[in-house]
């Protein structure tokens, strides 16, 4: 049964829609019908090079400005007549290594500013972006929606309470509000640059630019890895669906070890030269395994096999990176 009304000709707010999945759930959404499709995205890890294909459809505008200034977004809701919002803004994860605080407060503060807007009227329906990592390291397995939260790192930690905010303010004042749980993304315009980049990209632009691949730790540690573009349509595909207040785990049944990751990396980019051992990194969540059973009872729920998914990513990465001449 369908809750919500459809996608089709709304204006349609999406935060970090610069970034990773932001940019492709941009593309989703113009594809969808969406009448307008509007980002705040401060470019901390985003990039404008995400939203060419958007932006040439003149269906969607960028505003670079920063989600946790209620001010930044009351004059984009003052020009435009926002009716949902995607809330995709984050630090990733790495970045509470170096800044715990504001990796924590972003997650915080971005959440609920949409969620006063939401209260004062501003906009109808919201859905949140949350993360698996809010799960820490499984107590059982697989973890399903009901799994405790027990966050292991600051950023986890902004990300569960951002949760019990939405969740909160939908039973105090019944806003149309849901969320949903990705785990670990992979795909193309996923950020390599810098020590914020993931395992996957990041292992990819060393190999291309004549780098040597790193293993933290004994690399048994392993995650659900889903092609973004599945986790799009799912959200897509979910958001006519989802009680408000509630959750909904978007996984994988896979498992993939580090150490294996980087094998098929390296095979996939023809590298057979040697690997560098680095400690294990504190508060690293040892293992992910998920459970997708929420997921797949409610929507026609498609996976990506996992080896073709990491040959278009790497694909797109060796057509993006510069290789040094
Ligand atoms: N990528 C994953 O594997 C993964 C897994 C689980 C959950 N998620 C969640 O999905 C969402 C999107 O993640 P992603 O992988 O696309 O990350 P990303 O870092 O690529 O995108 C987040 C975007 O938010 C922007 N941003 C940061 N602070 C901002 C601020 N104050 N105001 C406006 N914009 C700001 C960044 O510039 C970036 O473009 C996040 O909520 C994340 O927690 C991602």
């Amino acid at each position: 049964m369908t809750i919500r009304d459809t996608l089709v000709n709304k204006t349609i707010l999406v935060t970090g829609g610069a970034g990773f999945i932001g940019s492709h759930l941009v593309d989703r959404l113009i594809k969808e019908g969406a009448a307008h499709v509007v980002v705040i995205d401060n470019l901390f890890v985003g990039s404008e090079d995400n939203l060419v294909e958007a932006l040439a459809t003149g269906k969607a505008t960028l505003y670079r400005d920063d989600a946790e200034l209620s001010t930044s977004l009351e004059y984009i809701f003052a020009k435009h007549a926002i009716d949902v919002v995607f809330n995709c803004a984050t630090k990733a994860l790495n970045y509470s290594f170096l800044n715990p605080a504001n990796a924590f407060a972003t997650n915080v503060k971005v959440a609920l500013n949409l969620l006063e807007l939401q209260r004062r009227g501003l906009f109808k329906s919201l859905c949140h972006f949350s993360t698996s990592e809010v799960y820490g390291s499984a107590v059982y397995e697989p973890m399903d929606e009901l799994h405790p939260r027990n966050p292991t790192t600051t950023y986890a930690a902004g990300k569960a309470a951002a949760d019990m905010a939405v969740e909160s303010y939908v039973r105090m004042f019944d806003l149309d509000a849901f969320i949903v749980r990705p785990f670990n993304n992979y795909g193309p315009r996923q950020n390599h640059k810098g020590m914020l980049a993931g395992v996957i990209p990041i292992t990819a632009a060393r190999l291309l630019t004549g780098g040597t691949p790193e293993l933290h730790g004994e690399g048994t540690q392993s995650r659900d890895f889903i092609y973004v573009h599945d986790t799009v349509d799912a959200v897509v595909k979910l958001y006519d669906l989802m009680p408000a207040g509630d959750s909904v785990n978007i996984s994988t049944d896979n498992q993939v070890t580090v150490s294996e990751l980087l094998s098929k990396i390296c095979q996939g980019l023809g590298y057979d030269g040697e690997v560098l051992r680095k400690p294990g990194r504190k508060a690293d969540v040892l293992c992910h395994i998920a459970s997708n059973q929420k997921v797949n009872s409610m929507i026609e729920y498609t996976l990506t096999p996992f080896e073709q998914g990491l040959s278009e990513t790497l694909a797109w990465y060796k057509a993006n990176i510069k290789v040094p001449a």
